[in-house]
């Protein structure tokens, strides 16, 4: 339901407190323990996040930007006039201002995000530079389903909008049943434009993964913060590490938290044992080919229309239409 108390309407359907507490119990039962990634992104996890797309070695955000730099004609011929953007995952929307600047006579903007207020200072300083595009920010989980707001004025179409990569963050057949989703939501005339890390060297991999700063470990971290805070946990964020995998059989990066030491701690009431070297593992990072998310793509009702790259291939903007 909309929050009345914020100067831009936010559609609030954030996951609640409980929501993470059953995730984090459930998870840290299994044999493998695991946190689903997008609870690393509380307040301070997406400044974090922020941070870490400024780092040298996280080479996605920069590439991305500049596929979207030098393609944007193309991009917003191929998208066209009258669309509701819709952008899963907004964010702070930088690259979102590339195609506010280009795209023609939007009929609305719709970032959706689960972290509220990251949404709404972003939807405010967008509203403000863009008075001529209605702004209706939607606060939600958007691997879930959720309601999109009408745009003032009927849109020709609707675009969603899924740059970063984080596809990558879904395992194989949870990205398929998510853009199955986001198929349906686009519908026929629909299209998706989305950003799709390409796989490469695993040494450039591990190290945007693994940053010289920290930045990628405190933001890893700051999931055993967030549940010391919100779940009553106890864990010490000292006897934690974190650890970054290349899993070549599922082409992804995985990041986990290494217990360094054999330890014992209280989450949410309840007791979890840690061996020494135990890990949760908190997020997946897949790494696709242009064939095999052309494959991925389809098999979700998608045909890839459009392929944008920039000179090393590291990464791509595709941009996809409902197959008929
Ligand atoms: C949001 N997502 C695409 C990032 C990624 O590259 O998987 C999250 C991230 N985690 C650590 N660094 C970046």
């Amino acid at each position: 339901m909309p929050t009345s108390t914020d100067a831009r309407p936010v559609l609030d359907e954030a996951p609640t407190t409980e929501s993470f507490r059953t995730a984090v119990l459930t998870g840290l039962q299994k044999t493998q323990k695991r946190i689903p990634s997008k609870f690393l992104y509380d307040e301070r996890g997406s400044e974090l996040f922020d941070r870490i797309c400024e780092l040298d070695e996280y080479y996605p955000t920069r590439t991305e930007m500049g596929i979207m730099r030098r393609n944007i004609d193309a991009m917003a011929e191929t998208i066209g006039p009258r669309t509701r953007l819709v952008e899963y995952g907004s964010g702070s929307s930088l690259k979102t201002r590339i195609l506010l600047d280009h795209l023609e006579d939007l009929a609305s903007y719709v970032p959706v995000d689960i972290s509220k207020d990251h949404l709404a200072a972003a939807a405010d300083a967008l509203a403000e530079d863009y008075p001529a595009i209605p702004v209706q920010p939607v606060c939600a989980d958007y691997t879930t389903s959720f309601e999109l707001p009408d745009p003032p004025l009927p849109a020709a179409c609707t675009v969603a909008y899924y740059p970063g990569s984080t596809i990558g963050n879904f395992r194989r057949d949870d990205a398929r049943a998510f853009l199955e989703r986001v198929a349906r939501t686009v519908g026929e005339d629909g299209g998706l434009l989305i950003g799709v890390d390409l796989k490469k060297d695993v040494d450039v991999l591990k190290a945007a993964y693994d940053d010289s700063e920290g930045v990628t470990a405190a933001f890893t971290k700051n999931l055993l913060r967030r549940m010391n805070r919100e779940l009553d946990a106890t864990f010490d964020l000292e006897a934690f590490e974190h650890q970054v995998v290349w899993n070549a059989d599922r082409g992804c990066i995985e990041s986990h938290l290494r217990s360094t030491t054999a330890q014992t701690v209280s989450v949410a009431g309840e007791t979890v044992e840690f061996e020494e070297g135990e890990t949760i593992h908190t997020e997946d990072s897949h790494k696709y080919t242009l064939d095999g998310f052309a494959a991925l793509a389809n098999k979700a009702g998608f045909e890839v229309s459009r392929v944008w790259t920039d000179d090393r291939s590291y990464f791509s903007v595709q941009y996809c239409t409902v197959g008929a």
